[in-house]
């Protein structure tokens, strides 16, 4: 049989009772599996692997050994989050380590799209494996592999995620939501007590923020990108556009232009705002914003962000434009 085939008596989790026997289910095969061993987990703070870090938590404790690798480039609170709900509130074992200079320096001049990413994903990786070798007994790693990834490639989530560990960590993986469908990875993290703006979520670039500070990223506009993208969240939930959005964002590129201040000419960046709708990421249509959600965007970014003085509204669809800038 093959073991990365979903079984087909498995039924589709749509409720908490369903999803409360998932859990058990589950529970009882990761303790028959890892004993009294150490499992080390990658938590991004996404979805899946919050989902995988709450499950094992149940399963085993202080033996699960959470790494949260902040690159810098993650949203406006979310460090803050993941520490509080589950060192603080799941009185996990959390490892967080702080790595953001070490990301922004490997960065520092680079405009290209793919170079960023593969540095951001090599970094993550060393900083990660740095992380595992300072720990003993580790046996297992744990992934948020979840079924549309073992359909669409080898199983092994790409991208900034460890599948590409050294070859000297010989771990036996442990992934619990490998025949889950995204819909009841939701139902069982609601089920395991994880916040709705948790499990909700939207997707987000395991490059963060990098490739929306368009071009070769620097500090000042990370943080321009990284506080229009908290008014952008707010503003959405304000309207309820929260849930009714697949994705949206703010980006800032690499240019500036002129504007006006105080009587005085300014020089300052320009904020694009995307609000996209789709199901499959292949292609995309984007939600027509009200004009005085984009008016209230407006004030609210040039008054609030340094460094700005413009915002624009992106309606452009997929194809011919991609989701993301770069
Ligand atoms: P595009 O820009 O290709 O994006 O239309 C489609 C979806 O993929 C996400 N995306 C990424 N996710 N690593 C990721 O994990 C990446 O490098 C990456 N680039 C794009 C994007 O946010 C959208 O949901």
């Amino acid at each position: 049989m093959n073991n990365n085939v979903r079984p087909e008596t498995m039924e589709r989790i749509t409720n908490e009772e369903l999803a409360q026997q998932f859990i058990d289910e589950q529970i009882k095969a990761i303790q028959a599996q890892v004993q009294d061993h150490k499992v080390l987990l990658a938590l991004s703070g996404g979805v899946d692997s919050s989902v995988v870090a709450a499950l094992l938590i149940k399963a085993i404790g202080q033996n699960l050994v959470c790494v949260h690798v902040n690159h810098g480039l993650l949203r406006k609170g979310e460090p803050e989050q993941v520490i509080q709900v589950f060192r603080n509130e799941m009185n996990a074992n959390l490892v967080y380590v702080d790595a953001t200079n070490r990301f922004l320096d490997q960065l520092a001049g680079v405009a290209d799209p793919e170079q960023k990413r593969k540095i951001i994903g090599k970094v993550f990786i060393d900083v990660f494996a740095e992380e595992a070798s300072k720990l003993e007994g580790v046996k297992f790693l744990a992934q948020g592999t979840i079924y549309p990834d073992i359909l669409e490639s080898d199983g092994v989530k790409s991208h900034h995620n460890v599948g590409g560990l050294p070859e000297e960590f010989d771990f036996e993986l442990v992934e619990p939501l490998k025949f889950l469908y995204k819909d009841e990875v939701r139902v069982v993290g609601k089920q395991l007590g994880l916040p709705d703006n948790m499990v909700y979520r939207q997707p987000f670039p395991g490059p963060g923020l990098g490739v929306r500070c368009i071009g070769a990223i620097t500090r000042d506009r990370l943080e321009a990108v990284r506080e229009s993208d908290a008014i952008l969240r707010e503003e959405f939930a304000n309207y309820g556009l929260e849930d009714k959005v697949w994705q949206y964002f703010t980006a800032v590129p690499d240019f500036t232009s002129t504007g006006i201040k105080d009587g005085k000419r300014t020089d300052d960046w320009m904020v694009l705002i995307r609000a996209v709708n789709t199901t499959d990421a292949i292609s995309a249509t984007i939600e027509e914003l009200p004009y005085e959600l984009l008016k209230k965007l407006y004030e609210r970014i040039t008054n609030e962000v340094k460094g700005v003085n413009r915002v624009a509204y992106d309606i452009s669809s997929k194809p011919k434009a991609t989701i993301e800038y770069e």
